[in-house]
């Protein structure tokens, strides 16, 4: 039996629930990480044009595509696309957004589930012992936590379970009542955090080298992955804001939505970089790279602080919050795939996929626990030493997100009519006049050009610009 579709309660639960997918463990460890790879203030720039001039026009046009279909992203495309250029075809885009979000949440869900184990140690005194030497820490993550299969496997389930039980109750009373109570509590933490690092001494300098820009460093390559790392944490290119859009109602303004959906996501990855490298710099600590930064390194200097415990504690629960509001909207995307085009109801629709995501995570959890050489760990993808786990995340990351952004601007840039794409944009916004234009330009030109940069790139310089 079709369920009657689920909305936002108004403008406000969809732009927490959309911020809630934005911000992730994109911004909180992987910005933090290839900012410091890419020598600061420059590359900040970058991001920052990039976010601005296709991140954000992307993500206008994927929130289109959702309120004006009213489905789901398979059925979005085939609804839309029917009776122009290639309506055959068109729908295989939404279910490559599908397949990323189920790919995506199987090893997205394995990190998410480290959060939960941190926040047990700090919360039982336990990490303390161990964050006092950078050595026995670095062990304990890289040597026994990671190897240890079942613990992974366990993680992995919680987390899920976690996400399946706020998909589970829909769109209004789930997802957005968990992203109205976890948002607003996220931001809370991470100003406080915030706080007390400007209290640091090292703070000036985390300042200094995040917002001089300094092009004396930028290489071709950090431009790509300034690009590629806006796309990942602006949730773009799968269908997920494309989802949320389809729940949006037609009083509500998409442009404004979008602009303070990408602003909240971007000001969150500032804000993450301005503390790990006040507290970082305030001590003086090497920076590992990758995975160790944020469950090796920063405990390791939270413990040095006054109070280190409770720091430690409420930065988890933050990371586990923020990520927990973007594993449901992964699962959100493969239920919502399920409802609409199987006719699934949702509770049997999450219960079901979740089950599937969670088996198939369960091979790379076992996978990281199976390779014992853990020490280089980037879950994120540049050194592939953890098999399955990190060539899933190879290939959705740079392969399929980038892919599917470029097809949904060809799509809406070039496809649909523009008296269409003008309509949507307007309902709920009044007239947009020049505005359109600029966004028509960008989705139509920029941004095609510069992520077609990206994948030609990939395909012949062979760059990973992940
Ligand atoms: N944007 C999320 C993050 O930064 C990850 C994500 C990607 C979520 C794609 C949904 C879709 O962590």
């Amino acid at each position: 039996m079709a369920e009657q579709r689920g909305h936002w309660s108004g403008q406000i639960g969809f732009i927490l629930a959309a911020a809630g997918s934005a911000v992730g463990l994109g911004n909180l460890w992987k910005f933090p990480y290839i900012t410091y790879e890419n020598h600061g203030g420059g590359f900040v720039l970058v991001y920052l044009l990039a976010v601005l001039l296709v991140g954000l026009p992307i993500m206008t046009a994927e929130i289109l595509l959702g309120r004006r279909s009213q489905l789901s992203p398979v059925g979005a495309f085939r609804k839309l696309a029917a009776g122009h250029r290639g309506a055959r075809w068109w729908p295989a885009v939404g279910f490559l957004g599908v397949s990323a979000g189920f790919i995506i949440l199987s090893y997205y869900s394995i990190v998410a589930g480290w959060t939960l184990r941190y926040i047990q140690l700090a919360v039982t005194g336990k990490l303390g012992a161990l964050a006092s030497d950078p050595a026995a820490m670095q062990e304990f993550f890289g040597h026994r936590y990671l190897a240890d299969g079942w613990q992974q496997v366990g993680g992995h389930f919680l987390f899920m379970l976690l996400t399946v039980g706020s998909v589970f109750f829909g769109v209004k009373e789930g997802i957005e009542r968990v992203a109205r109570v976890l948002m607003p509590l996220l931001f809370l933490i991470l100003l406080a955090l915030a706080g007390y690092a400007a209290t640091t001494s090292g703070f000036g300098e985390a300042m200094g080298f995040l917002f001089r820009p300094d092009f004396s460093h930028l290489t071709g390559r950090a431009v790509l992955e300034a690009l590629g790392q806006a796309f990942f944490s602006l949730s773009l290119g799968m269908g997920a804001m494309l989802t949320y859009g389809s729940y949006m109602n037609r009083t509500s303004s998409i442009p404004k939505a979008a602009l303070e959906v990408s602003i909240m996501d971007t000001a969150v990855g500032l804000l993450a970089a301005v503390i790990m490298f006040s507290i970082i710099f305030t001590f003086r600590m090497p920076v590992s790279a990758s995975a160790g930064i944020l469950f090796t390194t920063l405990p390791t200097v939270f413990y040095q602080l006054p109070g280190g415990g409770l720091i430690t504690a409420a930065f988890y629960l933050l990371v586990a919050f923020a990520a927990l509001t973007s594993t449901i909207s992964l699962m959100e995307v493969v239920s919502s795939y399920a409802i609409d085009e199987l006719g699934w109801a949702r509770r049997k629709a999450t219960v079901v996929m979740g089950l599937a995501i969670f088996a198939f995570g369960c091979l790379s959890a076992v996978s990281l626990g199976a390779n014992k050489a853990l020490s280089n760990l980037n879950v994120f993808g540049k050194e592939s030493a953890v098999g399955l786990f990190s060539t899933l995340d190879f290939l959705s990351a740079n392969w399929l997100l980038p892919v599917g952004g470029l097809l949904i601007a060809l799509f809406t840039g070039w496809i649909l009519p523009r008296r269409d794409t003008q309509d949507e944009l307007e309902a709920g916004h009044g007239r947009l006049g020049r505005i359109y234009t600029g966004w028509r330009v960008l989705i139509r030109f920029v941004a095609p050009l510069a992520v077609g940069a990206i994948i030609a790139s990939i395909i012949f310089l062979g760059m990973e610009y992940q």
